[in-house]
């Protein structure tokens, strides 16, 4: 099976007081049918004693946990059922999801895997693994959030992968593959996975536009909207659903997305969340030239947003992967330095109009100059004109005639004729200060606005 990216019609089937629940959590899996069969499927691959080995990816908040529990509820009875969770700890603890995995284990089966990791003895720990999987029952083993797996519980991924296929198991590893960049220590081990026979992937796609709609038909939120600011991202799309039924939200993110946003912002270094701010003031998209203006350094900071699937490159412009991410960043700014970074952004988007209109990069001084002399000004008129000596509006003109290349005022005069006859009208679209309500409620809607 190659990477999948799933959209199927379950959703069609169900109604919106059947999809939601009173408090915003979702009962129905969307557009996940699909998924559910390609693990059922594995199931039944392991259950002939061909064990396997899923990649379950995607964005964080996708919905990667929310397939894996319905898939495990799917197994109940039918398979023995091991969950481990990766933790974002600073020092994550060794062999964290296996220690999780040891308390579900009934008394007897774990006892020498026990020992063994209290021994610290990697070879019996691992020994004991094989003895709990290959006991004649038949397992699921979830390792969720790999992203951020212990050292320790890399090596015995590695481990499993080179033996599942003789196990009655399947081994399902979840992971944000948003935050993979090329250092990161899973991806050198899904290097090192890559051609294991038994190995599996599935990618998980965001929701559709229409499976929004669905999820927030009957809320008052707009759908259309929703799936913009969102990009289909269940998460976003639960949350805001979520704060609009309680009428908590009044008009702002919900907390739970701004708190998300802001983790994941703090994970950064200065320079790159300097740099997402730089961007969430400059509106949906900017050009990376334009950012360095209002951030030196901004380069590297993107980079090290893109990496950290906080921003995407999208032809010469970067971007938030989500709106909504983009505007929780926006709003966490102190409102002076917003300022601050606004006005920036403003003289940026101003001097590169100027400087697209003015390809001879003269400054917004120097066309004033310029304009004057073209309509026949002497130096002194100008001078009197603009409310500077004589001697400057000197220097000007010599600077002037050195930025166009030519040798004299009248070459300079037709030059600017030219240039006001040809200039295309300037349309700049300036970047986006405030921080608005995220949803605008459907008109004629009583539920209360996002
Ligand atoms: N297919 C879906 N249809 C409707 N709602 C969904 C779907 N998938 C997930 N959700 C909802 O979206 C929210 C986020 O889902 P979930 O926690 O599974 O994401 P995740 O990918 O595991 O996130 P993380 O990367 O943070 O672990 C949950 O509230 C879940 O109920
Ligand atoms: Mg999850």
């Amino acid at each position: 099976m190659t990477s999948t990216s799933l959209r199927h019609s379950s959703l069609q089937n169900a109604d919106a007081t059947e999809r939601v629940d009173g408090a915003g959590g979702v009962r129905t899996l969307l557009e996940r049918d699909a998924v559910l069969a390609d693990l059922e499927g594995l199931t039944q691959q392991a259950t002939r004693g061909v064990g396997q080995l899923l990649l379950l990816h995607g964005e964080a908040g996708v919905g990667k946990s929310a397939a894996i529990r319905r898939f495990i509820d799917s197994v109940a009875g039918r398979f023995q059922v091991l969950v481990g969770c990766c933790d974002p700890l600073t020092a994550p603890r060794p062999l964290g999801p296996l220690i999780d995995m040891l308390a579900q284990l009934p008394d007897a089966n774990g006892t020498g895997l026990r020992a063994a990791i209290e021994a610290r003895d990697s070879e019996s720990i691992y020994a004991e693994v094989l003895n709990v999987f290959g006991d004649g029952n038949q397992w699921v083993c979830v390792i969720e959030d790999a992203h951020w797996a212990d050292g320790a519980t890399l090596d015995l991924l590695r481990f499993i992968a080179r033996r599942v296929e003789s196990l009655r198991l399947l081994v399902v590893v979840s992971y944000r593959d948003d935050e993979l960049g090329p250092g990161h220590p899973f991806a050198v081990v899904l290097g090192d996975l890559s051609n294991h026979a038994a190995l599996r992937r599935i990618s998980l796609s965001p929701l559709s536009a229409e499976a929004v709609r669905l999820l927030a038909s009957g809320s008052g939120v707009n759908a259309e909207q929703l799936h913009h600011l969102t990009s289909g991202n269940p998460f976003y799309v639960t949350e805001i659903l979520a704060a609009g039924a309680d009428g908590s939200s009044d008009g702002a993110l919900p907390r739970s997305v701004a708190e998300a946003v802001r983790g994941r912002l703090a994970r950064l270094s200065e320079r790159g969340r300097q740099a997402a701010e730089a961007l969430a003031v400059c509106g949906p998209g900017a050009d990376p030239h334009l950012l360095e203006k209002l951030c030196p350094g901004a380069a590297e900071g993107l980079s090290e947003c893109m990496r950290a699937g906080i921003l995407i490159g999208s032809g010469a412009s970067v971007r938030f992967r989500h709106e909504l991410a983009r505007r929780a960043t926006l709003d966490q700014i102190p409102e002076y330095d917003r300022r601050v970074l606004h006005r920036r952004a403003v003289e940026a988007y101003e001097r590169r109009a100027d400087t697209r209109a003015h390809p001879h990069g003269l400054t917004r001084r120097e066309r004033e100059i310029l304009e004057l002399l073209a309509v026949g000004h002497s130096d002194a008129d100008i001078a009197g004109t603009l409310f500077i000596s004589q001697r400057t509006v000197n220097n000007h003109v010599h600077a002037i005639l050195g930025k166009l290349g030519v040798q004299n005022r009248t070459q300079a005069a037709g030059y600017a004729s030219r240039a006001l006859a040809d200039a295309p009208p300037q349309g700049i679209s300036y970047p986006d200060v405030g921080s608005t309500p995220c949803v605008v409620r459907e008109q004629g809607s009583a539920a209360p606005a996002v």
